[in-house]
């Protein structure tokens, strides 16, 4: 059976590598994104994955966003909360702004998207719903109030959600990625990823993308289906959750 997966924040970064993951086992994607129109152009015509702009912290657009991808390509079966930003600032220099933007895009999206998808795949008794946590939500990190707040939410909505839909054949379960070379970490200043993260992962190294597009792989596969509310972590060592 070809199974649906929508992919947030899926045509840049870790959320690229997933959506061409997910094609690779057969699945008929579709990406989300944000504001990057020339990335996104640029990544349906390589890969031939069909893009869909739109705000993940907005219900409304959201909603929207679901109906037109159900409309033009058909239930979502998978859906892999993925989109993320970050405004890191220690706490007292952090503005409102800063965190409303993040927890909107981080964390707000992951209700939005979900609620959008649950009464079909309550409907149909399947559905896969995986979030993309982060390390930082696990163990906390410096400039990142904002973000490790979200990203902490993200393990609690996916443990609550679980436990409301395993009857259903739904299983909801998130990722937490450490530090993966992305356009994201690569924003970090150069001497604090030399000298506070990197002497920090035991495997001595950034992790790729497309190691994260294979934890989703499986947990998005039939196979996976006795495992719910858990939270996968992929960090190269550095935390031991
Ligand atoms: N641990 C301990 N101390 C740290 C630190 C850290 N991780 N990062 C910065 N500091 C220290 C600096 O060394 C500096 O100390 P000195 O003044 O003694 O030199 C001090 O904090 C700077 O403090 P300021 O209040 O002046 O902070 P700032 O306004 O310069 O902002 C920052 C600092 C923006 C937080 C910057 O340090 C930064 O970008 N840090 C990286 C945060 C980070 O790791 N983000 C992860 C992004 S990737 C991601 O989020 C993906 C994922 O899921 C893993």
């Amino acid at each position: 059976m070809t199974r649906i997966a929508l992919v947030t924040g899926g045509a840049r970064g870790i959320g690229r590598a997933i959506s061409l993951a997910l094609k690779d086992t057969g699945a008929t994607v579709a990406a989300n994104y944000g504001g990057n129109d020339a990335a996104a152009k640029a990544f349906k015509t390589e890969t031939g994955i069909p893009v869909f702009k739109f705000d993940v912290g907005d219900f409304d657009a959201c909603k929207e966003g679901i109906a037109t991808i159900e409309a033009e390509i058909g239930a979502i079966d998978i859906l892999v909360n993925n989109a993320g930003i970050t405004r890191d600032k220690p706490l007292h220099k952090m503005d409102p702004e800063h965190w409303q933007a993040v927890i909107d895009t981080n964390l707000t999206s992951a209700f939005n998207l979900t609620r959008g998808v649950i009464d079909g795949m309550r409907e149909r008794g399947f559905g896969r719903i995986i979030s993309i946590s982060s390390i930082n939500g696990q163990k906390g990190q410096f400039g990142q109030a904002n973000y490790a707040a979200a990203k902490a939410g993200l393990i609690g909505f996916t443990k609550a959600v679980a436990l409301e839909t395993a009857s259903k054949g739904i299983t909801v379960n998130a990722i937490a990625p450490g530090y993966i070379a992305t356009e994201m970490v690569k924003a970090v200043p150069e001497k604090i990823i030399n000298t506070k993260i990197l002497p920090f992962i035991p495997v001595g190294r950034l992790g790729e993308p497309e190691e994260i597009g294979r934890c989703v792989v499986f947990l998005a596969s039939d196979d996976a289906g006795f495992i719910t509310g858990s939270t996968l972590t992929a960090n190269g060592g550095q935390y031991m959750a």
